[in-house]
């Protein structure tokens, strides 16, 4: 989205991604999780968090439980409202990436097209959409917050998997089913990807 106003002028930084890179010792990026309510997001976005700074990354989460008390507090479960809380989440972790950031997110971010418009506004770091592919018959016998049973009850409508659509990745850079392994399992997978993927040096 770009503001149509015309009295509005870019202001240049005085420093770039290679003094960005120097002062955190790796470059930003976004890492999006995406899937289910209760596929394991928050749980892989909180102990990915934790593992890469004991390894010396700066990094931070944005989960959409959190996020959605404060900055998109104003905002439901309608398609509509799901695409606009992805939109600022989208330019939220751009911002973190680009001050040298490794910013996770997760958001069930249910649209392909809104993911897409958030890797579309990293466009200075990399991105990389992670799939936690826990299917729904998993997520729904997890159901920690109750949330699934309430759906089926009839007394929470428009619930992602239930009566609301989850739009699988096609090209998702990275796939994880929490389904059949451990957390800790899981975690390794993740740890592994972004070392690979964004080198400490
Ligand atoms: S998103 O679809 O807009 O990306 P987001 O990740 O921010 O969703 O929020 C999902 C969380 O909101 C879930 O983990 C759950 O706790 C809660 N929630 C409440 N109502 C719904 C609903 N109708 N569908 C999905 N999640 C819901």
């Amino acid at each position: 989205m770009t503001n149509s106003n015309t009295n509005l002028t870019a202001v240049a930084h005085h420093i770039d991604q290679t003094d960005r890179r120097r002062r955190f010792g790796h470059d930003g990026a976004v890492i999006w999780l995406t899937g289910l309510s209760a596929a394991g997001k928050s749980t892989l976005a909180m102990g990915l968090e934790a593992r890469l700074l004991a390894l010396g990354y700066a990094c931070y989460t944005l989960d959409g439980d959190n996020i959605r008390h404060g900055l998109n507090a104003n905002l439901g479960f309608s398609p509509e409202d799901r695409s606009e809380n992805i939109r600022r989440v989208g330019e939220v972790a751009a911002l973190f990436a680009d001050a040298g950031l490794i910013c996770i997110t997760a958001f069930i971010s249910p649209y392909r097209k809104d993911r897409e418009m958030a890797r579309a506004a990293a466009q200075r770091t990399s991105f990389h959409e992670v799939h936690v592919a826990t299917d729904l018959q998993t997520c729904e016998a997890r159901d920690p917050k109750g949330l699934y049973r309430k759906a089926r009850a009839g007394k929470l409508p428009d619930f992602t998997g239930v009566d609301a659509p989850y739009e699988v990745p096609l090209a998702a850079e990275l796939v994880i089913d929490t389904g059949g392994q451990s957390v800790a399992q899981s975690l390794d997978q993740l740890v592994a990807y972004v070392k690979a993927q964004l080198a400490l040096g």
